[in-house]
């Protein structure tokens, strides 16, 4: 199944539950982690991008912190709904349904753009290693001297065995989520997302598959300097994500 389609048909009624279900608090956890990267100090005409935005913790950090235009991207418009409702008193946030990859070479003159995010693994969603290469060419045109992009995203490069595959996600009186692993070649692993919802019949189980990519961050790195960026900060967080922040 593709990504557009799983987040359709299963992880958008869940993702903000899955992210702990108060999108506000994610969003200032991920302020402090922006501010920490340098990312901060906008004026009331900075203009950021958030590619794939989803609910929009981060678009509505970097509203917070002062950027006067945020665009935040994404395919799934059940998520975007959700962001717009969340961004009804920050006038600086626009929502935009449409593919990451065309967003900044359709909305945003060459050099005009301050910031752009791609964060929690969205690059990962991209189809392949051309396609990465595709999007930091397309961002670093699109970025203003000195502007900056930050990706954060896990290294998968690693294979979990056995019953390690199986990740427990979150669960609650009302549901349980799972994913399993599967390797299915070097540059790429399926993700099984697996969620049991409590009915007044018992639990129900939905399920649907996606397949992630596998980058080593160091690969990233060299992919990023080819694309005529200067990476200015590469280190895993304390979260196990990798945040990479490269600079015009
Ligand atoms: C893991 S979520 C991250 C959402 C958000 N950035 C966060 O930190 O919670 C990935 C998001 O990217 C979106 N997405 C995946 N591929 C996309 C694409 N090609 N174009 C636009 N959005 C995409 C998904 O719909 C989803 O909302």
């Amino acid at each position: 199944m593709g990504v557009a389609a799983h987040y359709r048909d299963l992880l958008a009624s869940h993702y903000s539950w899955m992210l702990g279900g108060d999108i506000e608090q994610v969003a200032t956890q991920d302020r402090q982690l922006l501010e920490k990267l340098g990312l901060g100090a906008p004026s009331a005409a900075s203009v950021a991008v958030d590619l794939g935005c989803g609910p929009g913790p981060q678009t509505l950090a970097l509203a917070d912190m002062g950027f006067g235009t945020v665009v935040g991207v994404d395919t799934s418009q059940e998520l975007l709904d959700e962001l717009a409702h969340l961004a009804r008193s920050r006038p600086a946030v626009r929502t935009r349904h449409g593919d990451l990859l065309d967003a900044l070479p359709e909305m945003a003159a060459r050099g005009s753009v301050d910031v752009v995010v791609c964060m929690r693994d969205t690059l990962l969603h991209l189809s392949d290693l051309d396609a990465v290469d595709l999007l930091l060419t397309r961002v670093a045109s699109s970025l203003a001297t000195g502007g900056k992009l930050l990706l954060t995203y896990r290294d998968l490069t690693q294979e979990l065995a056995g019953t390690d595959r199986f990740l427990p996600v979150r669960s609650d009186d009302e549901r349980i989520m799972l994913c399993a692993l599967d390797y299915d070649t070097p540059e790429t692993v399926t993700v099984n997302d697996l969620v049991y919802t409590r009915t007044a019949e018992g639990w129900e189980l939905h399920k649907s598959s996606y397949p992630k990519l596998r980058i080593a961050p160091d690969t990233l790195v060299q992919r990023i300097e080819a694309a005529g960026l200067t990476v200015t900060h590469h280190a895993p967080e304390s979260n196990g994500m990798w945040s990479t922040v490269a600079a015009s």
